[in-house]
């Protein structure tokens, strides 16, 4: 079929294309190809380059949908016989759902067919820096930088002698140098060629420059008769550290942490169908119980009525009343750490109506008020299952640091969150909140009361912090060597 060439294309038409054709990891040219196919059968993509991509395409799709988070590589594939693994690396990678652009050198071609590499890794492959298909878009800095990490499998002695002393003289040497991601390398040689001073001398530049290697390992060698350092790494050993890099884990600090939390306001019935509640939304509970349950810990929420859904992998325990809540917290004993954030009702009404109050001529019924149990206090104060680290909520709409200092004293914990909760805060039902965090100085029992004002924050972020100050102190404590 004849060829097509578009000169005097407009700025916005080039950017656009170069979006598109990214977006959809096309060459440019392949997109306008794809473009110009849907105009002809009527059904065209809407005009934005960030648009979901079409369901049905011309050129397969690789799916980066899926639990993991997306991430891409550039695989550099340098001309060594250990690039038949490279292959098996691409399967690997893929199987991973990281996606894949490879880029051949020309000697890697001696060794594998860019046919190949295109069909297992369902993209283009790249080989020549001088492609004015590719350099239309600016193939090699996109190479070098549209990705999540390089990885140069299998890394020759020439590649790694280009790398250290900048060389850019093909488009794999020209992606390494322009790159500003992390580089793997998995060096595979002859063992001579890897003990050469040469090598060795490049190999200390390059780490001395961040690039990290992968192997080689040691075992015979494609030459008969061989052996000793120089095997390039098995596939799934790149697969795994290209993953490790890409994905490192996350820190877990509260793993193997059983902590206890209440949430929301309390509804105290009044009879059948009205209640005594508060302002409370439960969103700071909520964001901390999720915060610690992101830290690897085991949460047990305890939560009074609130218009939130329940944070992913925590157990929830619905309550109405303070004492339905003191009776889940208990059951819920023992615990490592115990953050009381609810807003639970002081008192509860005496004579609860088994029916609905009705008006009457006697005027309005009296409303006697009892106290409630204080769950805070009871927990605290508990001699055989006190969890080792018991944290209370002060809101209060004055005086808040004497108030709160008082309350850490009068109920036996070991910090208090203080929070002004006046309505001009909007602090009560709002999603920012400014706490200040009362400890006693190293955590002695009669140390002096320390004021620690965090700035405003929302209440995600006042998880977090909280979440990070509980798992500094508690690291090495547990329920067992507590009790
Ligand atoms: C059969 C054969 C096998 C080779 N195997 C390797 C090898 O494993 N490692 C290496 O560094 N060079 C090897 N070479 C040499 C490289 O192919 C050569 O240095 C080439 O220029 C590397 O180009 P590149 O780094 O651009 O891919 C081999 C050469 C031949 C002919």
């Amino acid at each position: 079929m004849a060829s097509l060439t578009i000169r005097k294309l407009d700025e916005g038409i080039k950017t656009y294309l170069r979006l598109r054709s990214a977006r959809n990891r096309r060459s440019v040219e392949e997109e306008v190809r794809v473009i110009l196919g849907e105009l002809i059968e009527g059904r065209e993509e809407p005009l934005t380059p960030f648009a979901a991509p079409p369901a049905a395409s011309s050129t397969p799709m690789p799916q980066r949908s899926g639990a993991l988070p997306e991430a891409s590589v550039t695989l550099i594939i340098g001309g060594g016989i250990a690039a038949y693994k490279s292959l098996d690396l691409i399967r690997r990678l893929k199987e991973r759902r990281i996606e894949v652009r490879c880029v051949l050198t020309k000697a890697a071609q001696q060794f594998v067919t860019p046919l190949a590499v295109s069909a297992l890794s369902h993209e283009r492959v790249y080989t020549d820096l001088f492609d004015p298909q590719s350099e239309f878009d600016a193939g090699h800095i996109r190479l070098a930088r549209e990705c999540d990490l390089i990885v140069v499998a299998p890394a020759t002695a020439d590649l790694m002698a280009k790398m250290a002393n900048g060389h850019a003289d093909d488009l794999a040497s020209a992606i390494l140098l322009a790159t500003n991601r992390k580089v793997l390398l998995a060096p595979a040689m002859n063992p001579l060629m890897w003990n050469n001073a040469a090598t060795r001398r490049n190999v200390t530049q390059l780490q001395r420059d961040g690039v990290m290697l992968i192997g080689p390992n040691s075992g015979e060698m494609a030459e008969a008769g061989e052996a000793g350092v120089g095997r390039m790494s098995e596939a799934i050993e790149i697969a795994a550290a290209t993953e490790r890099l890409l994905r490192p884990p996350v820190p877990r600090p509260l793993a193997g942490k059983r902590v206890l939390i209440t949430a929301g306001p309390t509804h105290e019935p009044i009879d059948p169908v009205r209640y005594i509640a508060n302002r409370s939304s439960g969103k700071q509970g909520f964001a901390i119980a999720a915060a610690a349950q992101a830290a690897g810990a085991e949460v047990i929420l305890v939560s009074g009525p609130v218009d939130l859904s329940d944070p992913q992998g925590v157990m929830v325990k619905h309550v109405e009343s303070a004492r339905q809540m003191l009776e889940q917290v208990q059951a819920a004993l023992p615990a490592d750490i115990a953050i009381f954030a609810a807003a639970v009702a002081d008192w509860r009404v005496a004579n609860e109506g088994e029916q609905k109050l009705k008006k009457s001529s006697a005027g309005m019924p009296p409303l006697q008020l009892v106290e409630n149990p204080d769950i805070l206090a009871t927990i605290a104060k508990l001699t055989d299952q006190r969890p080792p680290l018991v944290i209370g909520f002060a809101a209060e709409t004055e005086h808040l640091i004497d108030n709160a200092k008082s309350k850490l004293a009068r109920k036996g914990c070991d910090w208090i969150v203080a929070n002004d909760v006046s309505p001009a805060t909007g602090v009560m039902g709002g999603d920012r909140n400014t706490v200040h965090l009362i400890s006693r100085k190293n955590g002695a029992e009669n140390g002096e009361i320390t004021v620690d004002s965090w700035p405003v924050m929302t209440k995600e972020q006042v998880a977090i912090e909280l979440v990070a100050h509980i798992a500094k102190s508690v690291t090495g404590k547990s329920r067992e060597s507590a009790s």
